[in-house]
């Protein structure tokens, strides 16, 4: 199978690189940098390698540096923003690390004739995120692009077939992106592109049989869309040795509960034991405001809930998580910032009763994720819902989390999901939803005064969950919804609609 490596410096869109080459039908593996040699780079037989972005600068004496051997190892190279620095400076040429000037943000970039940028209009636009940037490129090289602020957006050595772009264009607000990938997947490294997400379903499903054989499985299902495809990937690996724990944390959507054990038992005939753990959850939580604390009590929680339950089915070697590429690098690597704890990553206790952790799907993005589901034969309504997070409400109640809270958020997030779908905005949105905030303030009803809670609703549109975009719902949407929870809802006076993106947002607000 042809592979192609993502050598990681620790930048926060390294899985999206490897994401995007997947996307062409390549695979991709990512590899610390501090992991593996040029000699191991060669006997893998990658095709390419990407050198990836990251917080540093080249001249910092504790940056992420690689063996210059790399560049003279005959295998293809694109570096990636800092991966250009590195490549340049490695090479001999100069950086210029001047503080004042930095690029963020969507950027006009031109470029000259090169294989990297066929099919590309000599003029677009690229996502810039930098401050230091290539001020004189090493012997050989050539410039290949540049942008107003930024003398070397791109350059190459197409001898040695060693290119590098200081923009990056794994990110969507990148015009030709994928296009500029792609040339260098297919147009440099050769690639033929062999790789499919239906190899993926099957592949797993008769690794996972040989691997668990006739032992027992519990899976974590939380009926949210990667939970959900990995407990019918594991569900056609071994059947009815898989047991489904639902813990409603009691942090669920309004009759989400319901929904999700009508659905796996019903749709999927399988094993599955729903437990209702709300108060035990409720009190853990009592007082906590912090969100990373609220992250941590609930990712312990879940497991010791898992090994009750599990406990009472007799000897359960394996874990199943649905824990999905996102989840690991937000919750930090080796190299990268910690964001937030996924709570099925981060939250993990040190001491856990299972002998083994299994996650099928650690290695996808969500849209991988939603094609393995498609493939597995899962219905689309389910396939296609809108992720929702393990801590649940938690992260969407900022603040103290109690019964009248969550109820009060449930009420409201129900009603602009409601309205959002009634008018077929859940098309262009990819996750929407309500969030609790700790603000009151004053308003008036009739002739009363009233000094009531704020709800802020939040849609956005992605298609990686790694950057996003507020979604531009219709006035009228917006208006119908802020209407109704101010009416439905008893408490909140105010509504207010959150237009921040990803970056620099994250998604959810806590
Ligand atoms: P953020 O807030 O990190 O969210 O921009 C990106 C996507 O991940 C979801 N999310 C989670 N999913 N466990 C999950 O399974 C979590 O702890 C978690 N936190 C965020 C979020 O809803 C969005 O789709």
């Amino acid at each position: 199978m042809e592979k192609i490596l993502v050598l990681d410096f620790g930048g926060q869109y390294n899985q999206l690189i490897a994401r995007r080459v997947r996307e062409q039908h390549v695979y991709a593996e990512i590899r610390p940098y501090n992991k593996i040699t040029v000699q191991e780079i060669r006997e893998e037989g990658y095709k390419g390698v990407i050198f990836t972005g990251g917080p540093n600068s080249v001249y910092d004496p504790r940056s992420p540096h690689y063996d210059p051997a790399i560049l003279d190892a005959g295998i293809p190279i694109l570096g990636i923003c800092y991966g250009c620095q590195l490549m340049a400076w490695r090479g001999g040429g100069e950086i210029c690390a001047a503080n004042t000037i930095s690029e963020y943000g969507k950027t006009a970039f031109t470029h000259r004739s090169s294989i990297l940028f066929e099919g590309v209009p000599e003029e677009s636009v690229c996502w810039m995120s930098h401050t230091d940037y290539v001020k004189t490129v090493p012997a050989g090289f050539t410039v290949t692009a540049s942008t107003a602020n930024c003398p070397t957006a791109a350059m190459e050595d197409s001898g040695r077939k060693l290119y590098a772009v200081q923009f990056h264009p794994e990110v969507t607000h990148t015009q030709y992106g994928k296009e500029i990938l792609k040339n260098f997947i297919y147009g440099v490294c050769g690639c033929r592109g062999d790789w499919h997400m239906d190899d993926f379903a099957q592949k797993s499903i008769a690794y996972y049989k040989e691997k668990i054989g006739d032992k027992k499985v519990v899976c974590a299902l939380s009926g949210g869309v990667d939970s959900s495809v990995a407990a019918v990937l594991l569900h056609k690996a071994v059947g009815k040795n898989l047991t489904c724990i639902f813990v409603d944390h009691g942090l669920l959507r309004k009759d989400e509960g319901d929904f999700v054990e009508h659905t796996f038992t019903k749709t999927f005939d399988m094993h599955l034991i729903r437990v209702n753990a709300q108060q035990r959850f409720l009190t853990k939580l009592k007082g906590v405001t912090d969100p990373e604390t609220k992250r941590k009590i609930i990712g312990e929680e879940f497991i010791r809930v898992f090994e009750e339950e599990g406990r009472k089915i007799g000897k359960v070697p394996f874990l199943a998580q649905g824990t999905i590429y996102p989840d690991i690098i937000e919750s930090g690597s080796d190299n990268a910032d910690t964001i937030k704890s996924h709570h099925n990553v981060g939250g993990l206790p040190d001491v856990i009763d299972f002998d083994e952790i299994i996650e099928p799907l650690r290695n996808l993005f969500k849209d991988e994720v939603r094609a393995v589901g498609e493939a597995l034969g899962i219905p689309k309504q389910l396939v296609w819902r809108q992720p929702f997070p393990g801590p649940g409400l938690a992260v969407r109640l900022i603040g103290e989390i109690t019964e009248a809270r969550v109820r009060t958020l449930q009420d409201a997030d129900a009603i602009f999901r409601e309205e959002l779908e009634k008018a077929g905005c859940d098309k262009q949105a990819s996750q929407y939803f309500a969030v609790l905030t700790d603000t009151l303030s004053v308003g008036v009803i009739g002739d009363a005064r009233t000094y009531g809670h704020t709800v802020a609703l939040r849609s956005v549109t992605t298609d990686d969950f790694m950057t996003a975009e507020w979604t531009r719902l219709p006035y009228d949407v917006l208006e119908k919804a802020s209407s109704r929870i101010t009416n439905e809802v008893k408490g909140v006076n105010r509504v207010v609609y959150d237009i921040t993106s990803k970056p620099p947002a994250t998604v959810e607000w806590e």
